[in-house]
């Protein structure tokens, strides 16, 4: 090889691992960027989750489970409506808890045809924000 094919290929190198260099840089400040406002966007939609949870929640099963959960609301004969500060419940998985939103237990409605998908994951969300 000729000196002069030598140090044009090591200029070549140069430059390849200054672009990665850059690549690196650009990549690290993307991060510092966009991390944070994922984070802000996660909170805000906690907060409107709880929100709408809570909405969903003083407006359809409150006169059942009580404004605090504690089953101490309206009690048809029959069963006394879950106490959802009680570990019984709160140990429950999301699935099984939905499951019974879904379709109703004792003397509780089915609500599925009355809550969006999205308001009863709302709910369950703010019925696990009631636990003690
Ligand atoms: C008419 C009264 C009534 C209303 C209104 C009502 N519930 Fe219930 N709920 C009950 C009763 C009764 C049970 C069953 C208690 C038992 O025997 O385990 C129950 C059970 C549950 C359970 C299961 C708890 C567990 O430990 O397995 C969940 C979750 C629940 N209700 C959520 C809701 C949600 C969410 C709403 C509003 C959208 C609601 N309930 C409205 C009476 C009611």
């Amino acid at each position: 090889m000729t000196p002069r094919l030598t140090r044009l290929m090591s200029v070549g190198d140069g430059m390849k691992r200054e672009s990665i260099r850059l690549a690196r840089m650009a990549m690290m400040i993307a991060t510092i960027w966009v991390l944070p406002s994922f984070e802000q966007v996660s909170a805000d939609s906690r907060a409107d989750q709880f929100e709408n949870g809570k909405k969903v929640y003083v407006k359809n099963c409150a006169g059942c489970h009580g404004e605090k959960g504690t089953g101490e609301g309206y009690k048809i004969l029959g069963a006394d409506p879950a106490d959802f500060t009680a570990s019984s419940t709160q140990k429950k998985s999301d699935k099984d808890l939905l499951d019974t939103i879904h379709e109703g237990k004792a003397t509780m409605p089915s609500w599925k045809i009355r809550l969006s998908d999205q308001d009863s994951r709302d709910v369950l969300a703010y019925i696990r924000t009631l636990a003690q």
